[in-house]
């Protein structure tokens, strides 16, 4: 079909004017510097080149943008992203924090990693290279978290020590009271699991327990504050990989109590807090103020009555 001569024009007026708004748009150009590298992530070399691939183009002073994310609009996408991506996490800069928030900001990669929401989608969909493979997943895991000692003897061991944790509940264990004079409590291991939680950075599986009382005022939305006569305890064990993919429990690490009672315990938030530590349940703390550590570490969760653990969906 052969277009009008007027038609030929009008495209060509078209194409001219584009052509002209895209050099145009090109000197729009927000600015984007790399600042100086002044306290570098420190990681071996391999994990460093995964990051370096995958991540240091936005969270990093050193951005090196590829020439398609110099053409504007997408230049402008890339220089807001990289701005933005800084302020989240800039491994140029990460070795000015503590060492304890460090690895809690690098947890936090490797999950936004697992979840896809790193990097970018959008940025992956152009930078396939970018992608961390499942390979490449495992060794920035294991720098982070090297794993557990694993294996026969440790297994049966730690099988054996559970294997007493259980059978233990009828035996009244010769135990110290804690400083502040809180008796240990056998019968917690029969009270109801109320949550359970791991922490695969320090190796641990957690569980805490409450009280029928406890059980109770979850039951009838009582929690806020808990009434007199509720207890927590939380056990610690240590984390135990059969090398067959399955943790298991390892070695007993302590139990903690909080006993809530507002009279005898009013100069310590109205809870009692106590912990044994290790299989043979030495009392922790040289005299009762060792209280202060476990209240000023809940002290974020003062308007949750001291307590972390929220009961999932309330009523059981
Ligand atoms: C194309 C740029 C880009 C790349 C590449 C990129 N990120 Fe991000 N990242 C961002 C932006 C933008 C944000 C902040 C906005 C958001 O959370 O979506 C961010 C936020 C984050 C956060 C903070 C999340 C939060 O909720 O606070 C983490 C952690 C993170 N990125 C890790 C990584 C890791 C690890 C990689 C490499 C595997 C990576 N990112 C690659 C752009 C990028
Ligand atoms: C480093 C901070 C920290 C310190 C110190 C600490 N706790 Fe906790 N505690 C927590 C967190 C966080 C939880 C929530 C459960 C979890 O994540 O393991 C918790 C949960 C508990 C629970 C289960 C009830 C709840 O609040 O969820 C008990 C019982 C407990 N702690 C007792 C103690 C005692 C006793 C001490 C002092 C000897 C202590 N804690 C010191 C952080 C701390």
């Amino acid at each position: 079909m052969a277009m009008t001569s007027s038609e030929r024009l009008r495209l060509i007026k078209t194409a001219v004017i584009l052509g002209v708004v895209f050099i145009g748009i090109q000197f729009i150009r927000p600015e984007l510097k790399n600042p100086p590298v002044t306290a570098d992530l420190q990681a071996p070399p391999e994990v460093k080149q995964i990051l370096k691939t995958s991540c240091y183009s936005c969270h990093s002073n050193e951005t090196k943008l590829p020439w398609f994310d110099e053409v504007a609009p997408a230049y402008w996408i890339a220089t807001s992203d990289v701005k933005e991506a800084r302020k989240h996490l800039n491994f140029s800069e990460i070795g000015k924090l503590r060492v304890a928030q460090q690895k809690g900001l690098l947890f936090e990669a490797i999950s936004n990693i697992q979840t896809g929401a790193m990097p970018l989608p959008s940025y992956r969909r152009v930078h396939p290279g970018s992608r961390v493979t499942l390979a490449q997943m495992a060794v920035l895991k294991s720098w982070l978290n090297p794993p557990a000692p694993t294996g026969a003897a440790n297994t049966s061991a730690a099988d054996a020590g559970y294997e007493r944790w259980i059978q233990a509940s009828s035996v009244v264990p010769d135990v110290h009271p804690s400083p502040n004079g809180i008796e240990f409590m056998p019968d917690y291991r029969n009270w109801k699991v109320i949550s359970c939680t791991d922490r695969f950075d320090n190796h641990t599986m957690r569980e805490i327990l409450g009280n029928d009382i406890a059980v109770k005022a979850i039951a009838e939305n009582h929690i806020n504050p808990w009434p007199d006569g509720t207890a927590f305890a939380k056990v610690a064990w240590r984390q135990l990989p059969d090398g067959k993919g399955i943790i298991r429990t390892g070695a007993f690490i302590q139990v903690e109590f909080m006993i809530r009672d507002s009279d005898k315990y009013a100069s310590t938030k109205g809870w009692g807090w106590a912990r044994w530590r290790g299989a043979d349940l030495v009392p922790y703390g040289k005299d009762a103020a060792f209280t202060s550590e476990c209240i000023n570490c809940h002290a974020p969760v003062r308007n949750s009555d001291y307590v972390y653990t929220l009961p999932i969906g309330g009523q059981q």
